[in-house]
């Protein structure tokens, strides 16, 4: 989805021109069933390469997948929106997207967060869509990543799927987010999964609990020496190119090295991952089945 900065533009202005004429007309746009819009949600990255090979993917995987539907973008983080407007590339945030969608009359609108788990920042979307359901007739809102219980094994089966090669004493590192949320026990539930089939993978957070506090101690005791450290991030970023892999002395790699591991950097966000994407795929087409169930089609 490579969108120049003149075409970005004349969108712009086309969706100021739409909006100043449905005010104008002092009532809301005709809704039409037929156009149908997958609204896109993440916190957003300011990382380019990685943003295109996950989120930019993501959103590839859903446009073929669901080819009558448009599909857009919006990042909730709006630190990460000033960081691309100062670039010249204008991204909505999710009120902005579906102002936009309900001045153009679109009837059916799927919104479809690429969250990892439940956690405060999927909530958030859950409340701000809650207003427009009197405005967008066909409104739906999808599952994050982990989306219950019978999620896991599916998504464990994608993460496993894709994992590097250990070698013996060696051992996958995964640095997950973490929150203050009771979603945090997402972690542990994956790192049970992990545990429960034998593979040699680790979770920590970088925000929650465990944290490698908890984690050393357990590698330790497991006699693990070396480690491949990956993000459990939907993106390669922030997170994960500093507090997991820069040099900085409170990095996870500068720590861990301290700790007398032999550590091995992977800068691949799980978006990248085309059996993630297709589980997103999945989320999407059940919330379509709800919306069609809904109305008895
Ligand atoms: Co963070």
């Amino acid at each position: 989805m490579k969108i120049s900065k003149v075409a970005l533009l004349a969108c712009m202005i086309a969706g100021v021109a739409m909006n100043v004429g449905a005010m104008g007309a002092k009532e809301a746009p005709k809704a039409d069933l037929g156009k149908k819009a997958i609204l896109v949600v993440s916190f957003g990255t300011s990382y380019e390469n990685t943003l295109d090979k996950t989120i930019g993917a993501t959103e590839r995987a859903i446009s073929k997948a669901f080819p009558d539907h448009e599909v857009r973008r919006a990042f909730s983080s709006s630190i990460i929106r000033k960081i691309w407007a100062k670039r010249g590339v204008a991204i909505d945030d999710v009120v902005t997207a579906l102002d936009t969608l309900v001045a153009e009359g679109y009837g059916e609108v799927i919104v479809q967060p690429l969250h990892l788990i439940p956690g405060e920042e999927f909530h958030e979307v859950v409340q701000l869509i809650g207003s427009y359901h009197s405005r967008i007739e066909r409104l739906a809102l999808g599952a994050p990543l982990f989306a219950g219980t019978e999620s896991y094994s599916a998504v464990i089966d994608a993460l496993a799927a894709s994992l590097p090669m250990t070698r013996s004493n060696e051992a996958v590192l995964f640095m997950g987010h973490g929150t203050h949320h009771p979603a945090n026990s997402t972690y542990a539930l994956t790192q049970m999964h992990f545990s429960d089939r034998g593979l040699p993978v680790y979770v920590g957070t970088v925000e929650g609990y465990p944290g490698l506090d908890e984690v050393i101690p357990k590698l330790h005791k497991d006699g693990i020496t070396k480690l491949i450290l990956l993000p459990l991030m939907l993106v390669a970023g922030d997170h994960a190119n500093n507090d997991m892999a820069g040099d900085e002395d409170d990095s996870w790699k500068t720590i861990l090295t301290e700790a007398g591991f032999e550590v091995t950097i992977m800068l691949r966000g799980v978006g990248e991952i085309p059996a993630i994407q297709a589980l997103y795929v999945e989320r999407a087409r059940a919330t379509l089945a709800r919306v069609d169930e809904v109305d008895g089609k």
